[in-house]
């Protein structure tokens, strides 16, 4: 096992009636005035936005909203955030909603404690010195967000999408009620059950192979998300399945699953570069790529897929046929994402060929014109991004 930190500071507050703690816990990271960040309409329709500004009012705690984050937040809205902050003194944000929220909820906390551009950190310009306190009502459960140290954004200006990772964004709070993730549509909720394992799998796809618990943390998780992950399609009020999911998505992403290992995350980086230019949800651009990017590297290490496909998907090992196997369990995730209704090649993604200009704007992307390799499982340069993309095709 390789040597390791692990970091959670989030206090996580789960369960039916865990929305009644908010005003607590905001006073207890001593937010004096807060900034309720949120998306679309779902968080208002259900009463969720009510709920939270009546606790802050009943506690005296003041505060001031900011909604219309869309999916793949954009960097002018973290803008605004941080110009309204400013304007309005505000010390803490809560982030009411998902990872895209979050995402741009911490994209503000880093803004208000910088001076120069906040897209500095993601441009990989600076690296951040402080943040503001973040703390998040979880409404759906995918990106991990609530207690992971990423922050995605999207600059509308060159459609890039570009991650900045650092402990100091972790959510001080994550309050979670898998009721709330009722409402989710079949669809938002395969793209959650997707990342989930994306997550797990960007890990446990490695070459340690002296890491017996974290292996056995991150197939558990896998199947228990896999079996839940139908339960809720069937039944979307489905409490229990609701609940092993809601958990599984921040245990995927907190650094549990990467305990003394050495992670890949190639499947991330390319996707990133798909839902920046065809603005697609991150989960099923996950999904379109996966296949393509397992059948491309599985060699570099046969045994390890097969020990996916014997444990995970429960495909039967055949002993003289080691490739066999590990295709097949490639194969078995396949099915199970054409299940869940999720793409699994770009077309199916967005509904038409991509095109080769497409494909090489895209890799040149992600390699930053030729000058970066990705992924560890297997070293990706921009040759092997593009046969990814042009397999997924
Ligand atoms: O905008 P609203 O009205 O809230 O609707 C949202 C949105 O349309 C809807 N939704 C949320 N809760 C709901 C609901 N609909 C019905 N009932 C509910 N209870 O779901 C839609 C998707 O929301 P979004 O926040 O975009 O989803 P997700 O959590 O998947 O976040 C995706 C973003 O997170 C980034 C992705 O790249 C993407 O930008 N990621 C962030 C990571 C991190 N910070 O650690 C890691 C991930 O790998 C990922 O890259
Ligand atoms: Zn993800």
């Amino acid at each position: 096992m390789k040597d390791f930190k692990y970091l959670t500071p989030t206090e996580v507050v789960f369960g039916r009636d865990s929305e009644s703690q908010i005003a607590t816990l905001v006073k207890k990271y001593n937010g004096n005035k807060v900034l309720i960040h949120y998306g679309g309409r779902t968080a208002e329709r259900s009463g969720l936005l009510d709920q939270v500004r009546n606790q802050l009012d009943a506690a005296g705690i003041a505060n001031v909203s900011l909604g219309g984050v869309v999916p793949n937040p954009r960097l002018s809205k973290v803008y605004e955030g941080i110009d309204l902050c400013r304007k309005e003194g505000v010390d803490f944000i809560l982030a009411v909603g998902g990872g895209s929220v979050i995402d741009s909820a911490k994209a503000i906390a880093y803004g208000l404690a910088y001076d120069g551009d906040v897209w500095d950190f993601f441009s990989g310009k600076v690296t951040a010195k402080e943040c503001y306190p973040v703390g998040v009502v979880l409404t759906i459960p995918a990106a991990g967000s609530e207690m992971s140290n990423g922050t995605v954004i999207t600059k509308e200006d060159g459609e890039l999408k570009r991650a900045y990772d650092d402990d100091l964004c972790r959510p001080r709070f994550a309050v979670m009620n898998p009721e709330r993730t009722f409402t989710l549509p079949a669809y938002q909720t395969a793209c959650g059950v997707v990342d989930i394992m994306m997550h797990t799998m960007e890990r446990y796809f490695s070459h340690d192979a002296d890491m017996a618990l974290t292996d056995e943390i991150s197939e558990g998780l896998l199947r228990t998300v896999r079996d839940s992950a139908f339960k809720v399609l069937a039944d979307s009020c489905d409490y229990r399945s609701r609940a092993q999911i809601m958990w599984a998505g921040s245990l995927a992403h907190n650094g549990l699953t990467g305990c003394g290992l050495t992670s890949d995350w190639s499947t991330h980086l390319l996707e990133h570069e798909l839902s920046a230019i065809f603005d697609v949800a991150h989960g099923a651009g996950l999904a379109s790529l996966w296949c393509s990017w397992a059948r491309y590297v599985y060699k570099e290490n046969v045994s390890r897929f097969v020990r996916f496909a014997v444990n995970v998907m429960g495909v039967t090992n055949d002993y003289t046929d080691p490739e066999g196997t590990a295709l097949a369990g490639i194969a078995a995730m396949e099915r199970f994402y054409s299940a869940l209704g999720m793409p699994v090649s770009i077309r199916e993604l967005i509904g038409r060929d991509i095109t080769d200009e497409e494909i090489a704007e895209m890799a040149r992307k992600c390699s930053f014109d030729g000058t970066t390799r990705i992924g560890r499982f297997k070293s990706l340069g921009k040759e092997d991004m593009e046969a990814i993309y042009r397999l997924a095709r």
